[in-house]
C-alpha cells in the first residue's frame, strides 16, 4: 500500500472506498497498525483516558501528547498520522493554534492535526491550514467540552441539533479541513448530512453513511477497562489474557518455576571452582 496522503484519502473518498482509521499512542500500536493496513492513524487525545490514567481528555498537555505522538510517527510508514490538539492548546488565538500545530508537525512528525467544535474553532482551523498544515475538524459529540458540561450524549438526535451539527461541519469544510470527525451522531442526521460534505467524513457512532470510521485502540482490542460507549465493538478482549500472563508470572516467581535452566545464564565449572576458592 502507498503511503497516505490527505489527498490519496480524498481518492479513496471519490473511489467509494472506505477509509479505516484507529488512534495509536506508542511504538509497538502503531507497527502493529501499519501492519494490519489501516490508511490513518490517530494519536487521539483520548490517551489521557486510555494510557495515561486521567478521567477526562481535559488535563492532557501538549508535552504528554508531543512524548505520544513521536512514538507513534517511529512506529509507522504507511499511514497518514494525524496528531490530536488538547484542551487548551489552540482555542486562545490563532496564534496559539499555529504555534501548538506546528510543533505537533516537527516535533511529533504528524502529516495534519485535529482539532474540536464548531464555533471560534472555525477560525483556528482556518488559521492553521494558512500556516500549511492540513486539519482535520471533529465535530457531533466533542469530549473536551462534554467533559467540563457534563453532557457525553449523542448530538444531532433533534432536526435542530443536527442542523447545528450540520452548520459546523460545512463551516469547518469551508474553512479548509481536509477531513471531518463526526462522533455520536444518529445514522439518518449523518446520511442526510453527507450529500453537502466534499471532504472525507471518518465516523465514530455516526452509522454507515460515512466515509470511514474510526475507533479507540483500546477499545476496540478490549484493553481499557472503563466502560464503553455504545459505537464501540470490541474485536478481541486483550485485557483477560493479558492479566493472565501476569498472574502466571507471578505465580511462577513465587514458585520458584521461573526461571528454568533455559532461562539461565551457564558458566564452566572451571570458572565457578575458582569462584569458590
Ligand atoms: O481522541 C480520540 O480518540 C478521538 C477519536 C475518537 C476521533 O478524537
Ligand atoms: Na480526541
Amino acid at each position: 500500500m502507498a503511503r497516505r496522503t490527505v489527498s490519496s484519502l480524498a481518492a479513496l473518498k471519490a473511489a467509494g472506498e472506505r477509509i479505516v482509521m484507529v488512534t495509536a499512542y506508542d511504538h509497538p500500536s502503531a507497527q502493529i497498525a501499519d501492519a494490519a493496513g489501516v490508511d490513518v492513524v490517530l494519536v487521539g487525545d483520548s490517551a489521557a483516558m486510555t494510557v495515561l490514567g486521567y478521567d477526562s481528555t481535559v488535563p492532557v498537555t501538549v508535552d504528554e501528547m508531543l512524548m505520544l505522538t513521536a512514538a507513534v510517527r517511529r512506529g509507522l510508514s504507511t499511514p497518514l498520522l494525524v496528531g490530536d490538539l488538547p484542551f487548551g492548546s489552540y482555542e486562545t488565538s490563532d496564534e496559539q493554534a499555529v504555534a501548538t500545530a506546528q510543533r505537533f508537525v516537527k516535533e511529533g512528525g504528524c502529516d495534519a492535526v485535529k482539532i474540536e467544535r464548531g464555533g471560534t474553532t472555525v477560525q483556528r482551523a482556518r488559521a492553521i491550514v494558512e500556516a500549511g498544515i492540513p486539519v482535520m475538524g471533529h465535530v457531533g459529540l466533542t469530549p473536551q467540552t462534554a467533559a467540563i458540561t457534563g453532557s457525553f450524549r449523542a448530538r444531532g438526535r433533534t432536526a435542530n441539533e443536527a442542523l447545528a451539527v450540520f452548520e459546523s461541519a460545512l463551516a469547518l469544510q469551508d474553512a479548509g479541513c481536509f477531513s471531518l470527525v463526526f462522533e455520536a451522531v444518529p445514522a439518518a442526521a449523518t446520511a442526510a448530512m453527507m450529500p453537502e460534505l466534499h471532504v472525507p467524513v471518518i465516523g465514530i457512532g455516526a452509522g454507515d453513511a460515512t466515509d470511514g470510521q474510526v475507533l479507540v485502540w483500546h477499545d476496540l482490542l478490549g484493553i481499557y477497562g472503563g466502560p464503553a460507549a455504545r459505537f464501540v465493538k470490541r474485536y478481541a478482549d486483550l485485557r483477560q489474557p493479558m492479566t493472565d500472563a501476569v498472574a502466571a508470572y507471578a505465580d511462577e516467581v513465587r514458585s520458584g518455576a521461573y526461571p528454568a535452566p533455559e532461562h539461565t545464564y551457564g558458566m564452566s565449572e572451571d570458572e565457578a571452582s575458582r569462584l569458590r576458592a
